[in-house]
């Protein structure tokens, strides 16, 4: 499918979730298109980076290089163009500028950076530097969600008025990692949330107006040893303590009204205790969409009014636009797929295997990525756009979030900005 020479490409963080994007190019390496060759990986924790190294090997039979740091790995392998960066939320801006400052195209994972302040670094020397910058934001990608924008797009329910988005559970327990309690490093709030912000944001547009407020509900957090998403954290989990104090908040509750008019209800609660939910419904003029959720395949519900509900296959039917791009196609099995049954690792690591495509066609072919620097910034201007109204004690612009420190609607982020030193 690649018609470019493959881009040689490094990994940037050797964890969980570089764990999984290694799956990621696993499955790019055994589809047709095979743009990316993976060829070293960086961790600042070498023995991370010679254990990732050891996964590559013995899964996929490559010699990738392990290295402690970026500028020693191109300076050892000056052919790599491009990195795929997956270090802890509160390091994103710190190892992209190493990346971008080494010459080299990025892939981030989610969110883009800490900040708006510090996405705005990324974005100003990516830009200054002619290099792609690529946010690895996986839910949207989901071919369902690609159904649910299309159902939405072509007026199966017509104008939408509501959009419910609601994630309830974790009550005290430490959610994968500790630096996911912590303000300075990525609250969960922050680091999940952003998921939440972006699919949003994908299915109705732009927002205009939040007003939210935050809590830091659970003082204390306790280690349950879990294996994490997909498994790959239980070699880590007797590392971590038995209970920290977290710093950052662990639950959102938000108000918001898009451009078009629509307002949705955002409750992003990591601090949930009794029955844990999570539900996505978008509610129109003339009927609703139940989202299943994401990376499970399950199918949406449509309800319109007055008939029965719409689940199977007859659901393309009011969703003519829909039609996945040719790799997705591949990995799913149809450029309609409707529903699909695999297990988690194997979606996730098909998502991944998107994002890595998107990342090299875009350096080969000078294409703009689907979630480049600016819509990475929005969505991380949309996730602290309630910690920021909770603050003023109002309703906050998208635009005045995005004014980042210059604007009016910074003193949370501010307060981080400080604390890592970019204030
Ligand atoms: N899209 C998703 O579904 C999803 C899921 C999980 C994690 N993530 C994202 O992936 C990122 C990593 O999460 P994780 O759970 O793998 O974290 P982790 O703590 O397991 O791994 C982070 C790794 O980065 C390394 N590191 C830190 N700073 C570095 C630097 N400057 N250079 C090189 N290596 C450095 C650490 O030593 C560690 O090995 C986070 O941004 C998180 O939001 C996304």
């Amino acid at each position: 499918m690649a018609e470019f020479a493959p881009v040689k490409y490094a990994a940037v963080g050797c964890g969980g979730m570089g764990r999984r994007h290694l799956r990621g190019f696993g499955t790019l390496h055994h589809s047709s298109a095979r743009s990316m060759e993976l060829v070293a990986c960086v961790d600042t924790n070498l023995e991370a980076a010679k254990f990732y190294a050891g996964e590559a090997r013995d899964l996929y039979g490559l010699g990738v290089h392990p290295f402690a740091s970026v500028a020693e790995m191109k300076a050892a392998m000056p052919e790599v163009e491009a990195v795929d960066v997956t270090t802890d939320t509160g390091s994103h801006h710190r190892a992209v500028m190493a990346c971008l400052e080494a010459d080299l195209h990025v892939l981030c994972e989610k969110p883009l950076a800490i900040t708006t302040g510090a996405c705005d670094l990324v974005i100003a020397e990516a830009a200054r530097r002619g290099k792609v910058l690529s946010v690895a934001e996986n839910f949207r990608r989901d071919p369902i969600n690609r159904l649910i924008r299309a159902l939405i797009d072509d007026g199966a329910i017509g104008e939408p008025r509501l959009m419910i988005e609601t994630t309830i559970g974790g009550a005290d327990r430490i959610v994968i990692t500790p630096w996911r309690h912590m303000k300075h490093t990525g609250a969960i709030t922050v680091d999940e949330g952003v998921h939440h912000a972006d699919i949003l944001r994908y299915y109705l547009g732009e927002v205009e107006t939040i007003y939210g407020e935050t809590r830091l509900h659970e003082k204390v957090r306790h280690n349950t040893r879990s294996a994490g998403p997909g498994g790959f954290y239980a070699q880590y989990v007797n590392a971590f303590p038995d209970t920290i104090e977290p710093t950052g908040e662990d639950a959102i509750y938000a108000h918001l009204r898009f451009e078009r008019g629509t307002v949705a209800h955002w409750v992003n609660d990591h601090a949930g205790h009794g029955r844990g939910q999570s539900g996505r419904f978008v509610y129109g003029g003339k009927g609703s969409i139940d989202s299943p959720g994401d990376r499970n395949g399950r199918p949406v519900v449509l309800h319109l009014t007055g008939q029965a509900p719409i689940s199977g296959e007859a659901i393309l039917d009011l969703a003519p636009s829909y039609h996945l791009a040719p790799l997705a196609a591949e990995l799913f099995g149809g450029d309609r797929v409707w529903t699909f049954d695999f297990e988690f690792n194997v979606t996730d690591a098909k998502i991944m295997a998107l994002e890595l495509h998107e990342l090299a066609t875009c350096i080969r072919t000078g294409a703009t990525p689907e979630i480049d620097g600016e819509e990475g910034r929005r969505d991380v201007a949309l996730t602290y756009a309630p910690f920021e109204s909770g603050r003023l004690g109002r309703a906050v612009t998208l635009d005045e979030v995005l004014q980042a420190s210059h604007g009016p609607a910074y003193a949370y982020q501010g307060e981080i900005d400080r604390q890592i030193g970019l204030l």
